[in-house]
């Protein structure tokens, strides 16, 4: 007998295909009246194949739950707490996708900071006739404060050393193995950066961290990247700031409530704007699909995952 799986959210096709040939898979969107059915037949399901989402609602409807697997490393649209109440393992995507996150972050930073998009912009409108771009900021040898120096963080970190930046972190905790000088104040960090890059998990407990206050000492020559997730930036303090050219700019791959950007940052030139694309090429995302297929095999052969959550 086949386990039993969920998928909910689209998955990509391949990922679809295997997990269809390997388990007794079901796609939650196929059915017209999702709660009437997860209300009818939630307790047929052992694994559940997601997206990057399961909220407590979703979890209380699948009473035989035992594993979810998301495609992401951030979980943190899963309830965590919810999931370990009941036992269920929950693994994500870990380390497979640090190298295509941290080139799209440096990206950001030269972009941002050179012009890229925006000076292309200004030939593509006509405009280079009528003059040379303005002049635009230095990166290399500039200084790099990066706000959460994990899997992604560290391979940032050795990118930015490329460039021959000065490097400097904030964790809540130094980390281990690393000789990067640790700054044990955000703000500190913010004052002392050209560049502010975020890569810190999202949820409750880094809601905002990137408040005014943060944008304010960072201030009118430093720019912020975010690869993190929008919840982790106040956007509209940020708006502000760069309306009011309290920072130089930002490059955004995440926003507060995606696919939706604010119009004020449209706008502006100061920004460069990307659609949660840090990880999506064809190399990184099929290996991510490849790890969430493994992670629920790995369970229904072994009883363990491949990546886990800590519980
Ligand atoms: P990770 O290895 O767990 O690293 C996270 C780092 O953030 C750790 O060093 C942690 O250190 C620090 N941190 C956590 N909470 C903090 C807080 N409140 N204040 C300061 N530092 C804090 O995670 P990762 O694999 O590098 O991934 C990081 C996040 O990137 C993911 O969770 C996801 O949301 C995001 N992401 C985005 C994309 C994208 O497409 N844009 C792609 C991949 C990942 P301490 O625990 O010591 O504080
Ligand atoms: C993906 C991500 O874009 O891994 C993450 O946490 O944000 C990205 O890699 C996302 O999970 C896919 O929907």
């Amino acid at each position: 007998m086949k386990p039993r799986v969920l998928q909910y959210g689209r998955l990509m096709p391949v990922l679809e295909q295997q997990l269809a040939q390997a388990f007794n898979l079901h796609r939650l969107a196929d059915e017209a009246q999702p709660k009437a059915f997860l209300v009818a037949r939630g307790r047929e399901f052992v694994g559940l194949a997601t997206g990057g989402f399961a909220d407590a609602a979703l979890i209380d409807a699948l009473p035989s739950l035992e594993v979810i697997s998301s495609f992401g490393v951030g979980v943190d649209k899963i309830d965590l707490v919810a999931a370990g109440r009941r036992g269920i393992l929950v693994g994500n995507t870990p380390d497979v996708l640090n190298d295509c996150v941290a080139d799209l972050a440096l990206g950001l930073v030269i972009d941002v900071a050179r012009g890229m998009s925006a000076s292309q912009h200004y030939l593509r409108r006509g405009d280079w006739p009528k003059g040379n771009y303005p002049l635009q900021r230095r990166v290399s040898g500039k200084r790099m404060g990066i706000v959460g120096l994990g899997r992604i963080g560290k391979a940032i970190a050795q990118r930015a050393a490329a460039f021959n930046m000065e490097l400097r972190y904030h964790n809540r905790r130094p980390a281990a193995e690393t000789k990067i000088a640790y700054e044990a104040s955000l703000l500190e960090l913010a004052r002392w950066a050209d560049f502010l890059v975020v890569i810190v998990p999202g949820g409750e407990a880094t809601r905002r961290l990137i408040n005014a206050a943060v944008l304010d000492a960072l201030g009118p020559e430093g720019f912020l990247v975010n690869v993190a997730r929008g919840s982790v930036v106040d956007e509209p303090a940020l708006v502000r700031a760069l309306q009011e050219k309290r920072i130089a700019g930002a490059g955004l791959d995440v926003f507060e409530n995606e696919p939706n950007v604010p119009a004020e940052l449209m706008q502006l030139d100061n920004v460069v704007l990307l659609p949660h694309v840090a990880s999506a090429t064809h190399e990184t995302r099929a290996a991510m699909a490849q790890r969430v297929f493994d992670n629920l095999s790995e369970y229904f052969a072994h009883g363990r995952l491949v990546s886990a959550i800590a519980a």
